[in-house]
């Protein structure tokens, strides 16, 4: 089973293309990250003013004065000055958060756009091989990721380091080298085995990632076959598989948490080891009477708001190194290529009679076994042709190559005299109206369904196209009409009802050249009788290729592919078929003595 990927060679390099592609998605709101930037460096200011003002209010209250009225306003002054700068903290910290959450639900905007538009233009191949369930996590998981990496990188990383520049330059002015050492050496410890054990752990990281990719693939999957499961009463098979995932996560997931543990156990310790140094030497200072009481409760208060956000800072590091996983996940969808592209100088098909020529084409989709061998076909412009064949021979196969969901291996189609390859696939796909062997409809309403070949139709026109699809009475039958949700991929309608909500969006769509893969087949002789009348109708003036079991339904065609094994094995018109006594007439006979 195909799975998302996963770059497995990074594991021990963090990979920061990812910030790089992310990058010009910042720079879109210049002044407002100007102004957060602004914020964040008085947040700063302020917090590493703070423990003056506490060693200020210490000192002050530690001098022994007698209290009287004069005495006392100076250290209530500064507990109030106190709280003023610890609410302007938080203050500034918001306003910053706010003004910045704007450019990242900008740029996840933008991000997941693009996504979205180049997941619909890559090829049909892509979209057969994927997996809704996984494909669906890794977005999700790659646009939080780029929410993380923005905040946390702006707003986390850079501000620390900054913060741990100020604080040590501090101590070291005012309490001499060993404080500024202490606090230095520790940190870059702190530093270092954060990241060492970081790195060790991504492989746990990435496989619990796999795991829930690969759970959610499995639990959607059987979702979406809810019916079959019922089918087959398989539901306990079904939990078993789904289990064996989960399990497989819960394992990933233990690993995950031992490592934490690790992670977290040894970052403790170096806090711990560090704090206790700093503060046995300020208190062997205080005792020795080099410092104040004050300057001990400053440099607590310093360690704490210093260590504070580096504890923070293992868990940015981890996060931020999952989050860059993710976003190259995420761009690496963006980064493939769809197998069918417009040539660079296409041009707009140029539509008039509407003639299409199958040139001696040959197709595969797997090199080893060959599909469409050397066709050669002529649909003149207004006729209607027929293509019969045994199941399998490529007939549907033919209709994909028409609409470009494959390139041609040789040969080529051309309709009116330019090669489709030639031209836009926008262009090509626009005068080509297809009522597929498999109707697949939107979970919404019949009237939106129907409105989906042509959304700029207006209401009359709608329920024209209804009409003519015999969709009428069915409606009517409807205890909410058109607006009757149909289900998720039109689950709720019959087979044939289905069908004539896919004819009725193509009259609506009203293109030049049409094609019915099977339109009529789940239809009972009597609904195919009058749908028929209604596609000859519509089909008048216009190109139409039809696919048909029933043979009895494409009698009149002007011309009738008889195809085998990717290969014409006889052509003609109805009458000059049944002369030739081959395989048309035998099928033909069959049917008939079948009624
Ligand atoms: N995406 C695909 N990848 C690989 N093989 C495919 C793919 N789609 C179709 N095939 C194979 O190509 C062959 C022709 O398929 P096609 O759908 O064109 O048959 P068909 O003539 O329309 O048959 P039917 O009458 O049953 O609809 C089949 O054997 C099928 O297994
Ligand atoms: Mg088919």
């Amino acid at each position: 089973m195909r799975r998302s990927s996963y770059p497995d060679n990074e594991v021990t390099t963090m990979n920061w293309q990812a910030f790089k592609l992310i990058l010009p998605y910042l720079f879109e709101f210049k002044k407002r990250i100007a102004f957060a930037l602004a914020c964040l460096i008085l947040t700063k200011v302020s917090s590493v003013y703070l423990p003056f003002i506490l060693k200020d209010i210490v000192d002050t209250l530690d001098a022994k004065v007698p209290a009287n009225m004069q005495t006392l306003v100076v250290p209530f002054g500064l507990v109030a000055a106190y709280g003023l700068v610890r609410l302007s903290i938080v203050i500034f910290a918001e306003v910053r958060d706010t003004l910045f959450g704007r450019v990242t639900e900008r740029a996840i905007r933008r991000i997941g756009l693009k996504v979205f538009r180049h997941l619909h233009q890559l090829d049909l191949d892509f979209h057969l091989n994927r997996q809704t369930g996984g494909l669906s996590r890794d977005i999700d998981r790659g646009t939080s990721g780029i929410s993380f990496l923005m905040r946390f990188m702006v707003f986390n990383i850079v501000p620390t380091l900054l913060e741990i520049v100020m604080v040590v330059t501090i101590l070291f002015v005012n309490y001499g080298l060993w404080f500024a050492l202490i606090t230095l050496g520790s940190i870059c410890t702190y530093i270092a085995y954060s990241v060492y054990a970081t790195e060790l752990r991504t492989r746990f990281v990435r496989e619990a990632n796999k795991a829930d990719s690969s759970s959610n693939t499995r639990a959607i999957d059987s979702l979406l076959n809810y019916e079959t499961v019922k089918y087959f009463t398989n539901e306990d098979y079904e939990a078993q598989a789904y289990d064996k995932q989960l399990a497989n996560w819960e394992q990933a997931k233990i690993k995950n948490r031992l490592s934490l543990f690790a992670l977290n156990g040894g970052q403790a310790f170096i806090i711990a080891m560090a704090m206790t140094a700093m503060l046995a030497l300020a208190a062997l200072n205080v005792s020795e009477g080099k410092m104040t009481l004050g300057d001990f409760v400053l440099i607590n208060a310093f360690m704490m708001q210093l260590f504070m956000p580096l504890n923070f800072l293992g868990f940015v590091y981890r996060e931020i190194k999952g989050s860059l996983a993710n976003i190259e996940n995420l761009f690496g969808l963006l980064d493939k290529t769809p197998k069918v592209e417009d040539a660079l100088d296409a041009s707009e098909l140029n539509i008039g009679q509407a003639s299409i020529v199958f040139n001696n084409i040959a197709f595969a989709y797997h090199q080893k076994r060959p599909i469409i061998k050397n066709i050669s076909f002529k649909v003149n412009g207004g006729e209607k042709v027929a293509v019969v064949g045994e199941s399998g021979s490529g007939k549907s196969t033919l209709v994909k190559l028409l609409f470009r969901f494959y390139n041609v291996n040789s040969g080529s189609i051309t309709i009116d005299e330019q090669d489709i390859s030639q031209v836009t696939q926008n262009s090509l796909r626009q005068h080509i109206g297809i009522v597929p062997q498999d109707t697949v409809l939107f979970n919404d309403t019949l009237f939106a369904n129907v409105n989906y070949g042509n959304p700029d139709a207006n209401f009359d026109q709608v329920m024209q196209a209804i009409n003519m699809a015999h969709l009428t009475k069915f409606v009517a039958s409807l205890p909410e009409g058109v607006d009757t949700i149909v289900g998720e991929r039109g689950l709720k309608l019959s087979g044939g009802e289905k069908q004539r909500v896919a004819i009725a969006r193509t009259i609506l769509k009203n293109p030049q050249i049409l094609v019915f893969d099977e339109a009529t087949s789940s239809l009972d002789s009597h609904s195919e009788q009058a749908i028929l009348t209604a596609i000859n109708e519509v089909a008048q003036n216009r190109t139409s290729l039809v696919i048909a079991h029933r043979l009895s339904t494409i009698i009149d065609s002007d011309n009738i592919i008889v195809m085998s094994d990717g290969e014409i094995v006889e052509q003609g018109n109805h009458q000059q078929l049944l002369a030739m006594q081959g395989n048309y007439s035998k099928m033909w006979q069959l049917q008939q003595s079948a009624k």
